[in-house]
């Protein structure tokens, strides 16, 4: 069994468990998902997908954050990592929390291979992107083409790159998107998006609502 306080089996990972920075973001996520739905929670027949790296049974932990805070139960977390420097991330999560649902593999193609699962209320698009990247637009987009109405969409992504000083700008995210979406008109954007340092890197979460 995998020792989920041992950090070091992850060293190279950036550590999103104990960060109350990255904590503070998932909860503004949750306020943004509350603003946009009037609902205090994922409904019952309602799930949450989001790329999850480790997830040990601590508080700062995504699973065990929004669990504690009511907002889903263990079997709504849908978690998928592809785990690129076979770190063992998905064993691992299903160890500390088997009652939620952990897929290895790519983002698009576990969702694609495991589309009668596939139906959030809320997306969290946490992806260490840059804003400006047009592959990134592209993949969020047909992540968005997937989503039931209803649906949020948390995109987060990154508005500096951490080597310069140089900051992206936001607006070519959602100017982007919206050209490779089936359904342009059923999306509503959110016209504040909001922005935290991680680190030397500034991320911005950009809210999208499906009709
Ligand atoms: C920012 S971390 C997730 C943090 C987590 N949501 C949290 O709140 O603690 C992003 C993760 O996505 C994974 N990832 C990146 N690209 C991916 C892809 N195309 N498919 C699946 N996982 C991917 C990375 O391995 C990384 O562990």
């Amino acid at each position: 069994m995998t020792d989920p306080f041992d950090k070091h089996q992850f060293a190279d990972q950036p550590d999103y468990c104990s960060n109350p920075v990255k904590m503070q973001a998932r909860n503004q996520i949750v306020e943004a998902y509350r603003k946009s739905t009037g609902l205090n929670f994922v409904p019952k027949n309602k799930n949450y997908w989001t790329f999850c790296n480790k997830q040990p049974n601590i508080e700062g932990s995504e699973v065990v954050q929004l669990v504690k805070t009511g907002f889903i139960t263990k079997n709504q977390f849908f978690g998928v990592d592809n785990d690129l420097k076979g770190e063992g991330i998905i064993e691992f999560n299903r160890s500390c929390h088997p009652e939620a649902n952990w897929f290895q593999g790519d983002w698009l193609e576990v969702i694609e291979d495991n589309f009668e699962l596939f139906n959030p209320a809320l997306v969290f698009f946490d992806y260490t992107k840059t804003v400006v990247k047009t592959s990134c637009h592209i993949y969020l987009a047909r992540t968005m083409n997937m989503c039931p109405s209803k649906t949020v969409v948390a995109a987060n992504l990154m508005l500096s790159d951490g080597h310069s000083s140089k900051r992206f700008d936001p607006k070519i995210l959602v100017e982007s998107v919206i050209n490779y979406l089936r359904d342009p008109q059923e999306w509503i954007v959110s016209d504040h998006y909001f922005s935290y340092k991680s680190s030397r890197t500034e991320m911005g979460t950009f809210i999208f609502t499906r009709t």
